[in-house]
């Protein structure tokens, strides 16, 4: 039976002790965590995309992902206070579904945490080249140096992303000399991009340009543009879900958490109703100043965002200034409503803060991998903890590497796509694993309960699904064909190699308090 490696909890527990990582972030560090790889290139980016896809629907857009997010957040705040250890959803898939489901979840998760670091890299090269570079040092970088061969929007494609492919490998080292100082540096970020957003709210929602009668209508594209198609406020969810992938990476980080079982749950939800809030208001100050409609092709559907033809259109001088065009729509909506200073401002927030971003999704990373080879099914060398950094260094080393090819070479709009199709999966499998354990385990200790689990699981899984298929087609096939890559690596590698397949799982002596290594059974192969 391939599906019968189901790990002990108590063994992954004691696992997670003999290796243990430094524990120390408090909740606050948390929601810092949380908040800082939330707030990115969802919306000083994507903003734009989600309005072509849905005009000013792109605010339901938002209730809709985020509903989707806090319905798994309460799943993931349960699940992370009975399983305080590194691996996120892969450790909770380990501990009910077995190893191959586990190793699928791992694998999905490298969509999340590499790909998206790997987007959130290239957002901030654009915000790099055209702020800092162009508008205040008048630089301008060639088009070789400044994309890679693969980029989207009908340019010639250049040769590398050097921006892109720098930040990265700059987070990895700090991610490489430790926790702590890097949650600092990662706080004054978070600091300023909630300031710049403050005051892109503040500006808007006061301004005499503001008028109700730009949501009209509101639902351009309507609510539901068919599976695949990526239109109306369905399909511009599921692209603007990007926004909210991230409050994950907090439960990621349990094993280094003083206080867990409190402190997971309050830094999940919390950094996720907070980020919520601000992104309704700032797509209802965008389009309530300058608005928000698509650009309708034939047939009145919206051009598809990032093709070509949308950019042929806004080449034109009617849409010049449209939002829907705009590569820096929040620091655009200020220009045009009288605050070109302020946006400048919020263009150098930007570039200071999405590092912050790349550093969370890195360190999610690195936790997960640091996990998966803890288990034997990555090399174990992988898992060594620096003696003084105290940080996983090779780990986030090669992790580093990964994520900067991705940013080199890659465009930022498939990466975001791509990345929301594994994390989708992994909610999924997230909200399952919690059903299985209310089932498998019910007296085990829960310090948060999901309320309402038995409406709340499910809606995590339908909810997950529903946005998948409303992704473009290219997005979604990416997960089924990387998932036969891991696959393949799983049963030539990993499924050898495993600790619990080879029969050794470590347990907890409660006596003498002392670990010992106990040989078990090796499960039926
Ligand atoms: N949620 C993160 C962002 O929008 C990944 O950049």
């Amino acid at each position: 039976m391939i599906l019968d490696r189901v790990k002990p909890l108590d063994a992954i527990l004691a696992a997670a002790q003999r290796k243990s990582l430094h524990r120390s972030l408090g909740a606050l560090q948390l929601m810092l965590f949380g908040i800082g790889c939330i707030i990115g290139t969802g919306i000083f980016v994507l903003t734009a995309a989600g309005a072509q896809k849905a005009g000013p629907g792109l605010m339901l857009a938002f209730v809709i992902a985020g509903a989707v997010c806090i319905v798994a957040a309460l799943c993931y705040a349960e699940i992370a206070s009975m399983i305080p250890v590194a691996g996120s959803a892969y450790t909770y898939s380990y501990a009910t579904v077995g190893e191959l489901l586990a190793w699928t979840v791992g694998w999905a998760l490298i969509l999340e945490y590499a790909i998206a670091a790997s987007a959130v890299s290239v957002g901030w090269s654009g915000y790099f080249s055209g702020t800092i570079l162009n508008e205040f040092l008048a630089i301008q970088l060639p088009q070789w140096l400044s994309a890679g061969p693969l980029a989207l929007g009908g340019e010639a494609g250049g040769l590398i992303n050097l921006a892109a492919l720098l930040i990265a490998l700059l987070v990895t080292w700090l991610l490489m000399i430790g926790t702590s100082e890097s949650a600092k540096v990662n706080a004054v970020l978070v600091a300023i991009k909630v300031t710049a957003l403050t005051a892109f709210l503040g500006l808007t929602l006061t301004s005499a340009y503001f008028d109700p009668d730009k949501f009209n209508p509101f639902l351009p594209a309507g609510v539901f543009g068919g599976f695949g198609t990526g239109v109306g406020a369905v399909g511009a969810a599921a692209t603007i879900f990007f926004a909210y992938v991230g409050f994950d990476a907090v439960s990621t980080a349990a094993e280094e958490t003083k206080n867990p079982q409190r402190n997971v749950p309050i830094g999940l939800v919390g950094s996720l109703v907070f980020c919520t809030v601000f992104y309704i208001l700032v797509a209802a100050g965008a389009i309530g100043t300058i608005g928000g409609q698509p650009i309708m092709g034939p047939g009145g559907i919206p051009f598809p965002a990032g093709s070509e033809e949308l950019a042929l259109q806004c080449a034109l001088p009617q849409h010049a200034d449209a939002l829907v065009c705009s590569n820096e729509a929040l620091a655009h909506v200020l220009r045009q409503i009288g605050f070109s200073g302020i946006g400048n401002m919020l263009g150098i927030a930007a570039f200071l803060a999405l590092p912050s971003v790349i550093l969370v999704l890195l360190f999610a990373q690195t936790r997960i991998f640091f996990v998966m080879s803890r288990d034997g099914l990555l090399p174990e060398g992988l898992s060594k903890v620096h003696p003084r950094w105290k940080t996983p260094h090779v780990v986030t080393a090669i992790t580093g590497l990964i994520v900067a090819i991705g940013a080199a070479f890659f465009p930022v709009g498939q990466l975001a796509d791509i990345a929301n199709a594994g994390t989708l999966y992994a909610f999924l499998m997230v909200a399952v694993a919690v059903m299985v354990l209310r089932r498998t385990s019910p007296d085990r200790q829960r310090d948060f309960r999901t309320p309402m689990l038995w409406l709340v699981g499910p809606a995590t899984v339908v909810g997950c699904a529903f946005l998948f298929l409303n992704l473009p087609s290219e997005a979604m096939l990416v997960l089924p064909v990387w998932s036969v890559i891991g696959l393949v690596i799983y049963f030539a590698y990993s499924r050898r190699n495993s600790r619990l397949g080879r029969g050794i799982v470590e347990v907890v002596d409660d006596v003498a308090g002392e670990e010992t290594m106990v040989p078990i059974h090796p499960p039926r192969q």
